[in-house]
């Protein structure tokens, strides 16, 4: 649990805007943070993968508020970022969590299929930025964008969320350098194989689970608590300094996937 591994109210007095906030990976971030003390607008397209978790952090006495919108459509993240700010008075976190994928082979991919992913997690990453900007630049604030480590190698099937990925990789440390000076901090976390996810369900088949987690240093598959956790930390005064970083949260395996001695 966040609260015993940070000190209470860690993330007192501040509100974060999460992009993709109900389900999964940014699901388990927004309930971190609200965990952490912070105020949380959770952001998706469908109202129903937003309330059940807008309703877990307020029956746990948290503050959360639900938001439909489209990371694909400007005017809608305005919209949402203007609720935010009238329903918590400011914004001081935004999460870039997002994402669109699936497993196609490069040559069956089509150019709307290829598109619609970078218009997703790129893009889309992109205009929650700059929507908030105005916002964040008042009192300072921090970026957290999620990439991946698939962009890192030549990953089959995954050409588009590549392209994306480190698309995002790139933005990330441009703003960090752009808008440091306003005192906002951006950075990224690039999750490995997280298991209780519905894209690790969904996007590596259950017989190459096990040879997954046999290929992790730390021999076990990450939960969506350790991104969590790491998120808590980056939006935390604990990583003050910490800007334009993309940290890998993978128990090492992309460094040991392609090594050429085989396991240690
Ligand atoms: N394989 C190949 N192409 C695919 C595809 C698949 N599994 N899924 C979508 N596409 C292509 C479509 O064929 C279409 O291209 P086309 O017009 O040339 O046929 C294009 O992508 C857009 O698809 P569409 O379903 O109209 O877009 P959408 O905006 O409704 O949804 C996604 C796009 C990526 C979000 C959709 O695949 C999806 O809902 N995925 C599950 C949720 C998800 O990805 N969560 C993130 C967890 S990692």
């Amino acid at each position: 649990m966040i609260e015993q591994t940070f000190v209470a109210g860690l993330l007192r007095d501040r509100v974060a805007f999460v992009t993709g906030g109900g389900t999964g990976i940014t699901g388990g971030i927004a309930r971190g943070m609200a965990q952490a003390g912070a105020r949380v607008a959770l952001v998706s397209r469908r109202m129903e993968h937003l309330e059940p978790m807008a309703k877990s952090i307020t029956d746990a006495g948290g503050e959360a508020l639900a938001v439909t919108a489209d990371v694909r459509r400007p005017e809608e993240i305005e919209t949402a970022i203007k609720q935010t700010v009238e329903r918590f008075g400011k914004l001081d976190i935004v999460v870039n969590g997002a994402a669109g994928n699936f497993l196609c082979a490069a040559e069956e991919l089509s150019p709307n299929g290829f598109g619609t992913v970078v218009d997703i997690d790129l893009k889309g990453t992109f205009n929650v930025c700059r929507a908030a900007f105005e916002h964040l630049k008042r009192q300072g604030g921090c970026i957290l964008n999620i990439s991946a480590t698939l962009q890192l190698l030549g990953t089959p099937l995954q050409l588009h969320a590549s392209a994306a990925k480190a698309g995002v990789d790139t933005l990330t440390r441009g703003l960090a350098v752009e808008w440091g000076r306003y005192g906002i901090r951006t950075n990224a976390i690039a999750p490995g194989p997280i298991e209780d996810t519905e894209g690790f369900a969904r996007l590596v088949p259950a017989p190459v689970r096990e040879k997954l987690q046999r290929r992790i240093p730390l021999n076990r598959l990450g939960r969506i608590e350790d991104i969590a956790q790491s998120s808590v930390f980056l939006c935390s005064n604990a990583a003050s300094f910490i800007n334009g970083a993309v940290l890998v949260v993978d128990g090492g395996h992309w460094l040991a996937a392609n090594n050429l001695m085989g396991s240690a």
